[in-house]
């Protein structure tokens, strides 16, 4: 199938490279020439596992190339969109400029019986517009709605292999049309029993958020049982392995700590509040305000305990801040808790020194008042304290006896509870979890 990918960013650049890879012939456009120069050299402007090496077997193939002229999309038969979705400056609604562009600047290039595919994270409503204006300029190139899952770090195979396929399609001949092509371009997935769902415009665009709303929530949810914790003097994790035993309610997501960040979680929760406002409807998920709210309270709270561990005063004291993307296997640090910690303590005084396996050049490029290390040896190095707020492995793995030699204080602030309190302690720290006792 000959396809069209629009927007090269994180979900854009993973989709044409995995598109290719299955054996279609795909063309990547992009607005951002130096992105596009990359990316046809077989370089990503981002750290993703797997990424690069299908990206370059998959341009030497000959099946992958870049552009950015929007009329190379010409000739296609399938167009994804996948632009960006950000939050709007001044405002929880979602920023459509992009979207809309991208749709406004494909739609000379479109023939009879083309289908534009939607991948972006969208408020509910927007494909029907979207539909009603090609349809308006006359075509004959026909819209669905098809929301990805993927999770950074996992992008490739969640991509290739996804555990669930979401096609928002018209109803009648038109949708038919478009769900066989889609089952086309995902054949191999579809071979294996993937499970394919197959609904209207509106169902597909809420599923996308309303998953993300339910991991949000999941998330604040145990967050939350992490600051009762903290005043009732019980263990977090341990009654997150309690509940999760139970199938229905299920371990994963459910881990306590410095809570949730990334480009997708925050501002999709966000922009469901803002959409169901619109509609009439903003007591329904008014309870995401609070999930908000309760993600962003411990950011706070991994401040205030290292705060604590200096005896209250930050002015001048080494903190050494373990990981600053918002998660591990990224370098992503949009809306990232661990870099926001950094910043705030940096704020109070502290002499802040980060590390991160992949995530400093991006932190630096917004935070330059930030030190940076690259070898967690040399940012821990005489701290006063330690702060790990990222759970890479290289940080989970430090050993506890080994690095007590080198740092001034043994004191660590665990912000993702992923280290061995008992085996800490034992080494002669002072440990601090999150709703640990
Ligand atoms: C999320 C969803 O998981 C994907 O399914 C979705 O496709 C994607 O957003 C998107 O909309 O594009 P992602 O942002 O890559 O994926 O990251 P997650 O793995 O969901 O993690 C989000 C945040 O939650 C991270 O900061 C992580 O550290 C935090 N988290 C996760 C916790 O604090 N506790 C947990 O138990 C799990």
């Amino acid at each position: 199938m000959r396809i069209s990918v629009i927007g090269c960013g994180y979900l854009g650049a993973v989709h044409a490279a995995a598109m290719a890879e299955l054996g279609h012939e795909v063309i990547g456009i992009d607005i951002d020439a130096n992105k596009i120069a990359n990316l046809a050299e077989g370089k990503p402007p981002f750290f993703e596992p797997g990424l690069p090496e299908i990206l370059s077997s998959a341009i030497a193939s000959g099946r992958l190339s870049f552009s950015t002229d929007m009329a190379d999309a010409a000739g296609a038969t399938v167009h994804f969109v996948a632009v960006g979705t950000p939050q709007k400056r001044g405002s929880s609604a979602a920023d459509l400029r992009y979207v809309n562009a991208a749709f406004a600047s494909l739609a000379p290039h479109l023939a009879a019986g083309d289908l534009v595919v939607g991948k972006s994270t969208v408020p509910v409503g927007t494909a029907a517009r979207l539909a009603a204006d090609l349809t308006a300029a006359g075509s004959g190139a026909m819209l669905a709605w098809n929301p990805e899952f993927l999770r950074e770090g996992f992008a490739v195979k969640d991509t290739i292999s996804p555990d669930r396929l979401v096609y928002g399609v018209p109803s009648g001949a038109e949708g038919e049309r478009a769900s066989a092509l889609l089952n086309e371009i995902y054949a191999s997935a579809v071979a294996t029993g993937t499970p394919v769902v197959v609904t209207d415009y509106a169902t597909s665009e809420l599923v996308k958020v309303a998953a993300n709303a339910f991991l949000a929530t999941k998330i604040s949810f145990i967050n939350a049982m992490a600051e009762i914790a903290e005043v009732a003097g019980a263990d977090v994790t341990q009654l997150a392995d309690a509940i999760g035993y139970d199938n229905r309610i299920g371990r994963r997501f459910l881990n306590a700590g410095v809570g949730f960040g990334g480009g997708c979680l925050p501002k999709d929760i966000r922009a469901f509040t803002a959409r169901a406002e619109e509609l009439g409807r903003g007591e329904s998920v008014a309870f995401l305000k609070e999930v908000d709210q309760i993600n962003l309270r411990r950011r706070q709270r991994v401040v205030d305990l290292t705060v604590e561990a200096l005896d209250g005063r930050a002015n001048e004291k080494k903190v050494a801040v373990l990981g600053l993307a918002f998660k591990p296997y990224s370098d992503d640090v949009r809306d990232s808790p661990a870099l926001e910690v950094a910043v705030q303590l940096r704020g109070l005084g502290a002499r802040v020194v980060a590390t991160d396996p992949q995530a400093i050049e991006n932190s630096r490029r917004l935070h330059p008042q930030l030190e940076y290390e690259a070898d967690a040896l040399d940012a821990l190095r005489d701290a006063d304290v330690l702060v790990l707020v990222t759970e890479w492995p290289e940080f989970r793995e430090l050993d506890p006896v080994a690095i007590g030699e080198i740092v001034r204080t043994r004191t660590i602030v665990d912000g993702r509870n992923c280290l061995d309190a008992a085996a800490w302690r034992a080494a002669g720290w002072t440990y601090r979890g999150l709703g640990r006792p």
